[in-house]
């Protein structure tokens, strides 16, 4: 049996999708989630929804018994938050003993200068301590994490950030999910670590330029001080940790810590990742 965390998010929800094209029954996936609430769509395609919350250690290790394999998918929020909560999600797993646990982690965990690579270096070594089979699936960027914010973007007429010229190896959100479906449905995969990323890599003026490209408007990459992206980020309201976190990105992504290509996630997927273009298209699709 299967389990899959955060089920009921847009990664979690991919995977699930992934799972049953490629044929396995819904009798043999759970979906393990926050909100049960949330997941009657799921329920309702034939998978089993159980409550998961990683701040109620109570139901995580009757979430995860009788999995052969456990998809830890991360959790989002300040970075204390996020190591307790993945602390006791690793505790769970280990003490319902699953058959094997996979996580997805951030690419090059071991030495990447994000700052968000701490929480994930943390989580690895928990779950090393284990010694439970692992899979670490080490995921590079989301295009979405750029292209969710690309209408607004293009109306204005500014792609804003503080990249300067670096170079970003993204694939598409359900890229990963369907590497992540292969990996736990494949054989002899306990001990590896796949890092993760798209097969070509593009800059922010690229994206501006793509969009511009697409949608006929005129749309140019304005490269910020990380002070006055800070001030934009915060003007639209997101949380102070989520602005720490997405200004870090940027300047470590000038510095080259997204730029590289492996070919592990295409090799999995068996075809190229999904090309920027593609991710842009659907986004100004609206
Ligand atoms: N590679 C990248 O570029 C990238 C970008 C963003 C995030 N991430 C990481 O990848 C993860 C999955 O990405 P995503 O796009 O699916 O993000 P998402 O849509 O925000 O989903 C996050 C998932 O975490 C769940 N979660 C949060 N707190 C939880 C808790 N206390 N207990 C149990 N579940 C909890 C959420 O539950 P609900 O459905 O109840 O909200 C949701 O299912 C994120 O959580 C983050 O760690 C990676």
């Amino acid at each position: 049996m299967i389990v899959v965390t955060g089920a009921t998010g847009q990664f979690g929800r991919l995977v699930i999708d992934a799972l049953l094209e490629r044929g396995t029954p819904a009798s043999e996936i759970v979906a393990a989630v926050r909100t049960p609430a949330k997941a009657a769509d799921i329920a309702a395609r034939g998978v089993e929804v159980r409550e998961a919350d990683y701040t109620r250690p109570e139901t995580l290790v009757p979430a995860f018994t009788g999995a052969d394999k456990l998809l830890f998918v991360s959790s989002n929020g300040p970075e204390a938050d996020r190591i307790a909560q993945h602390t006791a999600a690793v505790a769970a797993a280990a003490e319902a003993r699953v058959g094997q646990l996979l996580y997805t982690s951030v690419y090059a965990a071991s030495e990447s200068p994000l700052g968000l690579s701490r929480v994930h270096r943390d989580t690895e070594a928990r779950i090393a301590a284990t010694g439970l089979p692992t899979v670490l699936l080490r995921n590079g960027w989301y295009t979405e994490n750029y292209t969710g914010s690309l209408a607004g973007a293009v109306e204005r007429g500014v792609v804003a950030g503080s990249a300067g010229e670096g170079r970003i190896a993204s694939a598409s959100r359900a890229d990963y999910a369907e590497a992540a479906a292969i990996v736990l449905l494949g054989d002899d995969q306990a001990g590896k670590v796949y890092e993760l990323t798209g097969d070509t890599n593009w800059s922010l003026a690229e994206l501006a330029a793509e969009a511009a490209k697409q949608s006929g408007k005129e749309v140019a990459y304005a490269n910020l001080p990380a002070e006055q992206y800070a001030g934009i980020l915060n003007g639209v309201g997101l949380p102070s940790f989520l602005v720490e976190l997405l200004v870090d990105a940027d300047l470590q992504v000038a510095a080259g810590a997204l730029e590289g290509i492996t070919g592990d996630l295409s090799g999995l997927l068996g075809r190229p990742t999904t090309p920027l273009a593609d991710t842009v298209a659907v986004a100004l699709k609206g």
